[in-house]
């Protein structure tokens, strides 16, 4: 019997796109380029599965591609805000994602991130590399305590938690949440979580504010010129979720203006091309969306995808449907 056909939109790890040659008619996208809407088409019409990730979009007109072949989109990432869901329903196109895998390694950027513009690691690292550093002296580059401030964060999923767990029980951090649910109480007793009824009280409340929602138009620009205004003027804002939770020229005006003291992002509204009024600040500081870019982590979400491949060809329940 011949083997499915299976499409990869970005290279993987090494040992995952090894099983994948192993198992599967794979096409493999040797050079990493990203590709286009019509090389998208042109997959889900040749091939059985595509494996789309994170930067690859696949709107309404490109899953209605005439006559496909595919059946499943394996999306490599826990994020699917890049594939219309709608679209994906009414084309019959199953849709799984990766979840679990990458929550350490994103709760460790978020940390990273708030730790970082807490104690501005890149504007430092920036003058000892411009050879204008003067030397040790009581009053320079002051900055904020991170110890036994309070952190406030937007959604209280699996990153969310893994980050507050890092921040109460390594930083003595307070802890006080925004979500949709009451988190369980194990979770609640053990980090002495506190849920916030409305944004704003954890907005006014936080020495540091993390978003950990998920992008979708009831979450796009929820953090903008208004709710910022809730913020203390010695917080800062990390965002490892998605680019579109917040307005950039909102926060780009807060951070101009000190109306926030910083902000440390790993996603942006139209990767990669992020607003430039970002790269003018000192007070924000910017990673290129790594937050599951551990040679660990992308091999667990390679293997996920595997996982899921295996259980759609063999006909069995599918470990991470997303539709
Ligand atoms: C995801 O999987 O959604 C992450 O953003 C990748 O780092």
């Amino acid at each position: 019997m011949s083997k499915p056909k299976v499409f990869i939109t970005r290279r993987w790890t090494e040992s995952v796109e090894a099983k994948l040659r192993d198992l599967y008619d794979v096409t493999l996208n040797e050079t990493d380029r990203p590709l286009s809407a019509e090389e998208f088409k042109s997959a889900l019409q040749n091939y059985d599965a595509v494996c789309p990730t994170v930067c690859d979009s696949f709107p309404a007109d490109v899953l209605n591609a005439p006559n496909k072949r595919c059946k499943i989109l394996a999306n490599f990432g826990v994020g699917y805000n890049h594939i219309d869901i709608d679209a994906a329903k009414a084309n019959n196109l199953i849709v799984t994602n990766t979840p679990n895998v990458l929550t350490q390694s994103t709760a460790d950027i978020a940390m990273t991130l708030l730790l970082m513009t807490a104690r501005r690691g890149a504007e430092g690292d920036r003058l000892v590399r411009a050879k204008k550093w003067q030397g040790w002296c009581p009053t320079s580059m002051l900055s904020s305590n991170v110890t036994g401030a309070t952190l406030g964060l937007i959604g209280f999923g699996r990153i969310g938690q893994a980050m507050a767990r890092k921040a109460h029980h390594g930083f003595d951090m307070n802890i006080i949440y925004f979500s949709p649910r009451e988190a369980d109480e194990y979770v609640t007793q053990d980090l002495k979580a506190r849920r916030c009824d409305m944004l704003e009280e954890l907005l006014s409340q936080s020495d540091f504010v993390s978003l950990h929602c998920p992008a979708g138009a009831s979450t796009k620009h929820l953090i903008n010129a208004k709710t910022l205004k809730f913020m203390k003027p010695t917080a800062h804002l990390i965002n490892t979720a998605r680019g579109d939770v917040v307005n950039s020229q909102a926060l780009i005006d807060a951070l101009k203006t000190k109306q926030i003291a910083g902000a440390g992002l790993d996603v942006y509204e139209n990767e990669p091309n992020l607003h430039e009024g970002f790269l003018e600040l000192e007070n924000v500081q910017l990673l290129p969306h790594l937050g599951s870019a551990t040679l660990e982590t992308r091999t667990a979400m390679g293997e996920k995808v595997l996982a899921n491949l295996a259980a759609y060809f063999t006909d069995l329940p599918l470990p991470d449907r997303v539709v």
